[in-house]
């Protein structure tokens, strides 16, 4: 056998940690399997008193992850330190330099500087993985890059964010509220660092936009991702999408368009028949369409300490074996520019919840400025006060009636133009609540 393979680990917070147990417990059947032996020899960590449960006692402790990551006695860089700037950026900006294979957990680093990361790695001849970065466990990374490379893909879409799912479940099966789902993702680490980052759909977005590039060959355009979180999403929306058929998910979703290519974070109602609408938890789901298989769907833990340290393990492996595959599937060089489609083109039905004040015409102002846009509509539902409006989730609840419109397909230039329409007439109170419906199989 080989020298062993030396691992500098930066970041010893949960994941960190659950790598070195990993490691620990399965590293002699992984290097039977990758040829070589695999050693953490050096960790980098803020405080080194601190008790995280396994034995760093014969290991190099940088206080610098930069120092660490230039060491001569590491050969793999591990960044699990998270940031997209700062000692995450230019350590892993200096590990690739000095000619280290990274690998990274870091989605919010690769959606910024992906390119230029790859780009350096090919320069380097050294591997820039990260399977951990997007949906956790879920081997999604590898099976877009390499599994499905003889597809021309046309949609990924997926459950991304594990904290999301795990609040919209629980507020679901149990009726619990934001908050306090909220605070149980964070207590089983979860939830990033702000949590903002998950509920309002931006890592989400982070995950959405490193699929678009390995799915589609484009750069990676984090800043062209259309944003909604699910911080808006009430037991009200809830409750109306189980009665008409349908769930709630936070999805992420990138597909080709006649005008480019649509990325969009934002809550959606998936039919309950599709796979999609059955992930509950912390689990996410990646479904992707290529011409030639059709649609395939990975579901799997999406976060959690163990989850991710089997994916980033994963990648450790694939650097022990000698793979050596360019980061975004193809050459940095070779990478097509990114447009972006629109969002006012977006196609699509659409759920809107109104509060409607309770007099003579509301409905038929309603129902002319559908028509005025070209919007047709499969159904309409009217609920008794307090039925489909709680605990004053909707301003001027308590003044109107709540209405349900489901529309067939239309654009959202029309639905805007509608929403604004009835917004002039004054026959609803407060601002009226929109969730996209996705066409699936
Ligand atoms: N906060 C993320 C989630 C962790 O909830 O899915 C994995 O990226």
């Amino acid at each position: 056998m080989t020298n062993a393979l030396r691992l500098g680990v930066a970041g010893l917070g949960t994941v960190g940690a659950s790598v070195i147990r990993l490691l620990n417990k399965h590293g002699d059947a992984i290097a039977d399997k990758a040829g070589r032996a695999i050693k953490v020899t050096a960790v980098s960590a803020r405080d080194k008193t601190r008790d995280r449960g396994v034995d760093l006692s014969n290991v190099a402790w940088f206080t610098d992850a930069i120092e660490m990551a230039k060491s001569s006695d590491v050969d793999v860089f591990i960044e699990l330190m998270g940031g997209d700037f700062g000692p995450a950026e230019d350590s892993v900006r200096a590990a690739l330099a000095s000619g280290k294979h990274v690998v990274t957990a870091n989605k919010a680093l690769l959606a910024k500087h992906g390119v230029e990361l790859a780009q350096l790695a090919e320069e380097n001849g050294v591997s820039l993985n990260y399977e951990a970065a997007v949906a956790g466990g879920i081997p999604i990374v590898k099976t877009l890059r390499e599994s499905m490379a003889g597809n021309e893909i046309t949609r990924v879409y997926g459950i991304l964010n594990g904290t999301c799912n795990y609040i919209l479940t629980r507020m679901e099966a149990e009726g619990i509220s934001f908050e306090d789902c909220l605070a149980d993702a964070q207590k089983l680490g979860y939830a990033e660092a702000d949590p903002t980052f998950d509920i309002e759909g931006n890592d989400t977005a982070h995950k959405l936009a490193i699929l678009t590039s390995l799915a589609f060959g484009t750069k990676i355009s984090a800043d062209d991702v259309y944003l909604e979180g699910i911080t808006s999403v009430t037991t009200a929306d809830i409750k109306a999408a189980d009665e008409l058929g349908y769930r709630i998910k936070l999805l992420g979703v990138a597909q080709k368009t006649e005008t480019g290519i649509e990325q969009r974070v934002h809550p959606t109602m998936v039919p309950k028949a599709s796979a999609i609408a059955r992930i509950d938890g912390v689990l996410n789901a990646v479904a992707v369409d290529g011409d030639f298989v059709g649609e395939i769907v990975l579901v799997g833990p999406g976060a959690g300490g163990n989850a991710t340290a089997s994916a980033v393990v994963g990648d450790i492996s694939d650097v022990a074996r000698g793979d050596l595959v360019p980061a975004l599937g193809k050459p940095a060089s070779k990478l097509l520019d990114y447009t972006r489609a629109r969002m006012r083109l977006h196609e699509g039905g659409y759920y809107i919840r109104f509060a409607v004040h309770d007099r003579a015409g509301a409905f038929a102002a309603i129902a002319q400025c559908m028509a005025d846009a070209e919007i047709s509509l499969e159904s309409i539902v009217q609920r008794r006060t307090g039925d489909l409006v709680e605990g004053g989730e909707m301003e001027g609840a308590d003044i109107a009636q709540p209405v349900i419109l489901i529309t067939y397909e239309t654009t959202e230039v029309a639905v805007r133009k509608a929403l604004d329409a009835i917004t002039a007439t004054g026959v609803i109170a407060g601002k009226p609540q929109l969730i996209r419906i996705e066409k699936l199989s």
